[in-house]
């Protein structure tokens, strides 16, 4: 049976955890899209993990990790994480396959993502600067990319690092005033990169479809959430790929219907980093309260994250989209200590109430969440193995969001750390 983990909200819904637990029944774990823009946490003991592009199996030495042609690779973050293993003794060496069809980011697409956001001033997207929406458009571009491939070819890449930088140099220079970039530079670098990444860069299509015929488990990694969505998300406030389980296949090579189960997680309320709308936000101390005790900084930035209540609308639409089998809700341990929590069931816009997400940022804008307000808990749950063992209300909380999601939650997170995981069900 092979998995795919998927966040249903605005990112970092705690992928990173499920998806290290849940490698151990599994022989691979892919990462099939996004870049440097993600940040998993996995802890371990007293070790804390952030991973931007390795896989959350990386942490368990015996997990194949592969990264394939959807994400776009950052070669320097990449190398980081790998030094950053090492230092725990643990070692990436013949169980990292890298796509020869990854795109790859390089500084003028971190230059360019900077140079975009600062000139939208306040209208902007409120990107991780990781040079994402850049690389990916000269993905689709076609004419300007560089992809994991052309690091095994450095005769080649040279005269074409010099074309793509000639070009980019007029467009920053007319459009930015900006300073101009040097091949030269830019090549030696690429040179020390495939120094470092060649022996692991090869063809992940075949790997994987040769894997699946022997048997082999896989689950695969979503990044980001199924809000971010370039196509089904809250565009343009979304990233620059197709973070639902609908960018799996493409971004894999593996078609969906050879993956049993989708799992999608979720925060027990909602977070969100960047711009754009949110209906159940709570830009006050009840926002403040779930973002101290939640630890809500970002991972890759370190950016506040902003927060609120459990929006069921969202979270259904992308189960819907997705396919979702199972959720594994996050965070429970957070909530303790509120009053009251409240629920976003329904939105109401221009007197109308609507379930289902709007496709329309306009119409997203205008959205007042229509809530359901229920009793919360007191006791702290973070030593809590069982269910039965959570406090009343907390199971009802539960009970609820999985009556308006339509979907078992079958994993309960109440806390950071391996252990402080409930399984309802085994997957
Ligand atoms: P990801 O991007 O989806 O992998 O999520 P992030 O790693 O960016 O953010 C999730 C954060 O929540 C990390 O710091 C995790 O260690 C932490 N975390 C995961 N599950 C739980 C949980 O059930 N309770 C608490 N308190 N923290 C959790
Ligand atoms: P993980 O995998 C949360 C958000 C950014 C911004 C928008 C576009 O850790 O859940 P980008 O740099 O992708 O062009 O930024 O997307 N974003 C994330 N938010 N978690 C992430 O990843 C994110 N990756 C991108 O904050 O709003
Ligand atoms: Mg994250």
């Amino acid at each position: 049976m092979n998995y795919c983990v998927i966040g249903l909200q605005w990112g970092d819904e705690g992928k990173g955890k499920i998806v290290d637990i849940l490698a151990e029944k599994c022989d691979i774990v892919v990462r099939y899209g996004g870049g440097a823009n993600a940040g998993h946490t996995v802890v371990v003991g007293d070790s804390k993990f952030a991973l931007h592009l390795l896989p959350s199996g990386s942490i368990r030495p015996n997990t194949t990790c592969v990264i394939t042609n959807g994400v776009v690779i950052d070669p320097e973050v990449l190398i980081n994480g790998i030094k950053r293993l090492a230092q725990e003794n643990i070692s990436l060496d013949k169980r990292l396959l890298i796509s020869e069809n990854a795109h790859v980011v390089l500084d003028y697409h971190k230059k360019e993502d900077q140079l975009r956001e600062e000139s939208l001033g306040k209208n902007k997207i409120g990107t991780t600067i990781r040079g994402i929406g850049p690389c990916y458009a000269d993905k689709i571009g076609r004419s300007y990319a560089v992809r994991m491939a052309d690091l095994t070819d450095l005769e080649n890449l040279k005269a074409k690092l010099q074309t793509i930088i000639d070009y980019k140099n007029k467009v920053f220079g007319a459009v930015y005033n900006a300073e101009p970039l040097n091949a030269d530079e830019i090549f030696e670098k690429c040179k020390s990169y495939a120094d470092k990444l060649a022996p692991f860069i090869t063809d992940t299509t075949e790997f994987l479809h040769k894997s699946i015929a022997e048997g082999k488990t896989i689950l695969f990694e979503g990044a980001q959430g199924s809000l971010l969505d370039l196509d089904h998300g809250t565009f343009p406030f979304v990233t620059s790929s197709n973070s639902s389980s609908l960018g799996m296949p493409a971004g894999s090579g593996v078609p969906a219907k050879m993956v049993g189960k989708f799992i999608g997680v979720v925060k027990a309320y909602t977070t969100r980093v960047g711009a754009g709308p949110f209906p159940s936000e709570q830009d006050n101390d009840t926002g403040q309260y779930i973002r101290d005790r939640g630890n809500e900084y970002g991972t890759t930035t370190g950016r506040p994250r902003r927060c609120g209540w459990f929006d069921a609308v969202a979270a259904s639409y992308s189960a819907t989209i997705g396919a979702i089998d199972s959720i594994a809700l996050l965070h429970l341990d957070t909530l303790s200590g509120l009053k009251e929590l409240k629920i976003c069931r329904a939105y109401k816009i221009n007197g109308r109430e609507i379930t289902f997400f709007p496709a329309s940022i306009t119409r997203l804008s205008l959205a007042e969440p229509v809530y359901d307000t229920v009793p919360g808990w007191d006791e702290e749950i973070t030593d809590v193995s069982g269910f039965e063992d959570l406090p009343a209300n907390a199971r009802d909380y539960i009970n609820r969001i999985e009556k308006l999601t339509g979907k078992p939650i079958d994993i309960i997170g109440v806390g950071p750390k391996r252990d402080q995981t409930i399984f309802r069900r085994t997957l």
